[in-house]
């Protein structure tokens, strides 16, 4: 089954599908957000908004693990998410979409991994899984407005915003967009032999790439704006991937522990 995990604004993605039911699932990590379950034409689609409905839960307090776990208990294989991002270049400006191939993790506080317990080191060569990537990239071309193929995310822990001189260094490190709830999610998903990718959206220039405050308003006012191309390229991802998963996510957990 595919799941959805819905950022910044995206608190609903069922409008074109048929809502089965809702609900709230018990995590070894503790309680899910309600979890909708839709049919899309014949597939079935599980949508957890990340920061729950109504944007209550900062990133930095989201439940990470027990979203993800949420998601696998439904039997989810693969995942798409949204994230609001800051563009770190001028040629990247807002209401365009990115699909990131690789991150940088700036987080600082937040619990990052399944296995407490035990030594297990999942390979993030290709972090974002290459077949979900290829097709989010391939629907992208539908949508209206531009959808940028690859890109660093950075991943900040916030709740505030970066200040100019830690922008910079982004820049200079290689980073293209920075967000603040891109990790650990990607991580986890990949811990659980799930797929993950994600569509950024820009939502403004981050700190002092252009010289304008940035305001959580402008970051909402994007998201409203792009809901409509972001449900379409989604739904239309959804619609268009082969049943199989013709990538490495499936079996991450192989090799990553002693035996
Ligand atoms: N920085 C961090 N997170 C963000 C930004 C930003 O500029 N915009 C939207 N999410």
């Amino acid at each position: 089954m595919m799941g959805i995990i819905g950022g910044t604004g995206v608190y609903k993605l069922v409008e074109r599908g048929n809502l089965k039911e809702k609900k709230v699932l018990k995590t070894p990590f503790g309680e899910s957000p309600p979890v909708s379950i839709f049919m899309l034409e014949d597939h079935e689609v599980a949508f957890l908004p990340r920061h729950k409905e109504g944007h209550d839960l900062p990133p930095h307090m989201i439940n990470y693990r027990a979203n993800v776990y949420a998601l696998k208990m439904l039997g989810v294989d693969r995942i798409l998410a949204t994230n609001a991002v800051g563009s770190l270049n001028e040629s990247l400006k807002p209401g365009e979409f990115l699909i990131p191939d690789d991150f940088l993790d700036f987080t600082r506080s937040r619990p990052f991994t399944f296995y407490d317990d035990r030594a297990v080191h999942v390979d993030v060569t290709q972090p974002y899984c290459p077949q979900l990537r290829q097709t989010l990239i391939s629907n992208g071309q539908k949508v209206d407005g531009r959808v940028v193929e690859s890109g660093v995310y950075v991943c900040t822990e916030g709740p505030r915003f970066e200040t100019p001189a830690e922008i910079q260094m982004f820049r200079k490190i290689g980073g293209a967009v920075v967000g603040m709830t891109g990790l650990p999610e990607v991580v986890l998903a990949r811990e659980l032999e799930m797929c993950y990718a994600s569509i950024c959206m820009v939502s403004n220039y981050a700190a002092s790439v252009s010289s304008e405050k940035i305001t959580l308003d402008e970051v909402f006012e994007v998201a409203e704006e792009k809901k409509k191309e972001l449900t379409r390229l989604i739904h239309n991802s959804i619609l268009n991937i082969s049943d199989n998963r013709e990538c490495p996510c499936s079996h991450a957990l192989e090799g990553a522990e002693i035996e």
